[in-house]
């Protein structure tokens, strides 16, 4: 058992240093601010806002393809770090903005296995996310692996200065041999999500 396994199983959730590269992190968070632009000239900006857990913040999307696609890319370190089988579920992607919080919550089964990347942010300020009373901080391309329908875990008020962003993704899977696997591909939330098996199985 290698020591992400054995302190994932310990604590609930494991802090992995470089989960992707930073280069890829900067890649990732420099597409979601250029996402955010075309938003902005094409007039739909509004229709990326509507986050019910943070309000004032830009995201694009439950299943963008290009997250969609690097959670089937990073399936393989996601069970090398829990010691699972694991089937994806779906990807979720926010660009923070300084003054945002994300309140103290778990989340639905789909995240059972959930993991937050910290692509990149614009610098000079590091916002943490707390697992279990627990601050972690996160360069470009770390992560934290967790229980996501099991352990709390929040953002404090975002104290960046005022134009501050932090780009973060969210990957989601259910354990194989788990309780939750029929929510495999989110397919119970979202059932138009049963045409992704074969993209993920291929
Ligand atoms: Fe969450």
């Amino acid at each position: 058992m290698n020591e992400y396994v054995k302190a994932f199983q310990k604590q609930g959730y494991v802090l992995v240093r470089n989960f992707i590269s930073k280069e890829m992190g900067k890649h990732l968070f420099e597409y979601l601010k250029l996402y955010e632009y075309d938003t902005k000239l094409k007039g739909t900006y509004h229709e990326f806002e509507k986050d019910v857990q943070v309000s004032n913040t830009f995201v694009a999307g439950h299943g963008n393809m290009i997250f969609d696609s690097l959670m089937k890319t990073m399936k393989y370190k996601m069970e090398y770090c829990t010691g699972l089988d694991l089937f994806p579920t779906y990807s979720y992607t926010r660009l923070y903005k300084s003054g945002n919080e994300l309140k103290r919550h778990k989340d639905r089964p789909s995240c059972e296995i959930s993991v937050t990347v910290k692509l990149s942010d614009s610098g000079w300020y590091n916002w943490p996310i707390w697992m279990v009373n627990t601050p972690c901080y996160l360069n470009d391309g770390d992560a934290v692996i967790y229980r996501g329908n099991e352990l709390e875990h929040w953002r404090e008020p975002c104290g960046g200065y005022d134009g501050y962003q932090m780009g973060q993704v969210f990957m989601h899977y259910v354990d194989k041999n788990g309780p939750y696997v029929e929510h495999k591909y989110d397919i119970k939330m979202y059932p138009p999500r049963i045409a992704m098996e074969n993209f993920f199985e291929s």
